[in-house]
């Protein structure tokens, strides 16, 4: 029997789905039953009645997805798939940060632990952050807002809403790689193209972006328009995706280079594993779900 027919054999056996974010391997995005962005997949490990979720993305996402379902088991296949950009804020630094803004919002980007979290008042991901951000400065008119991790996101979202956060220095490393000139290049090299950024990348990169938008975003924005050239602002793994959905269009990266490792982590031999062995299992301290819980909850009243 070959891999995915045993991983097909072994899914059905256990009840159990496979969520795949879009930066995944080809092969995972191919035998996932849902592919998708931050977002999506919390959304699906909420939504799904499957026993198990094999989680084939980063450590902060198969969290969530516990945060969200905590009787449902979710496996990690690699336990060392991390975002480097979560790592860059712990819950500690973060309430000595909040001890100088007592009276201060918190917004945590999904992009974080879930004991940070914990110690937020609302979450966001790359497909809500300006409706949750528009939201909260509605509501809490004369609050100051900490904006966390992602000083990119921050700055993106800080334009749309003309307000400035108090943001924490953390970055996505893999986004931070993509500079202006590489964009000026992929333009000068494909001149009809639509150039498509993640908020994730470098102000100068996003000023000279057609459009911003999350990895579920670009899809979508994609299948809608009538170009046919996109230069892909972000991890290149979408690109299998795209070029799926989109058989006619043309994909270019904006540079070969844009790859996140521990998104490369995962590979078919893991999810056979992490179905045999039912690793790495995600567990979280039953208080920390339950403040996660709430930051997550406020973020999907709002979208
Ligand atoms: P999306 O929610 O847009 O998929 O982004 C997640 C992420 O980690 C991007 O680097
Ligand atoms: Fe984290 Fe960046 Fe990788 Fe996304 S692409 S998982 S933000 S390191």
């Amino acid at each position: 029997m070959n891999i995915i027919n045993k991983i097909n054999k072994l899914r059905k056996e256990k009840k159990a789905v496979i969520l795949a974010h879009n930066y995944q391997l080809p092969e995972i995005q191919d035998i996932a039953d849902f592919v998708g962005d931050s977002l999506g997949l919390s959304m699906e490990a909420a939504r799904t009645d499957a026993a198990m979720i094999v989680f084939c993305g980063v450590h902060f996402m198969a969290e969530t997805a516990k945060i969200l379902s905590p009787q449902k088991i979710v496996l990690l296949p690699d336990k060392n798939a991390g975002c480097p950009m979560a790592d860059m804020i712990d819950a500690e630094s973060l309430k000595t940060l909040q001890a100088k803004h007592p009276d201060a919002i918190t917004v945590c980007y999904v992009n974080t632990s879930a004991a940070v979290k914990a110690s937020c008042d609302y979450c966001c991901t790359s497909a809500n952050a300006v409706k949750v951000a528009q939201n909260i400065l509605l509501n809490h008119k004369n609050s100051e807002i900490i904006f966390i991790p992602d000083k990119y996101l921050a700055q993106y979202v800080s334009s749309q809403v003309k307000y400035d956060f108090i943001a924490w220095e953390g970055f996505c490393p893999t986004h931070a790689k993509i500079l202006p000139d590489n964009i000026l290049q992929a333009k000068k090299m494909h001149p009809k193209a639509k150039v498509i950024a993640h908020p994730e990348c470098r102000p100068t990169v996003i000023a000279l972006a057609d459009v911003v938008a999350s990895t579920e975003g670009m899809s979508k924005y994609i299948k809608k328009s009538p170009e046919r050239e996109f230069i892909i602002g972000t991890e290149i793994g979408i690109i299998h995706r795209m070029k799926k959905e989109n058989p006619e269009k043309h994909f270019y990266p904006v540079t070969e280079n844009i790859i996140c490792p521990t998104m490369k982590q995962i590979n078919l031999e893991k999810v056979l594993r992490s179905l045999e062995d039912l690793t790495y299992e995600i567990t979280v301290p039953p208080d920390i779900i339950e403040k996660a819980h709430l930051s997550i909850e406020r973020m999907l009243q709002i979208v």
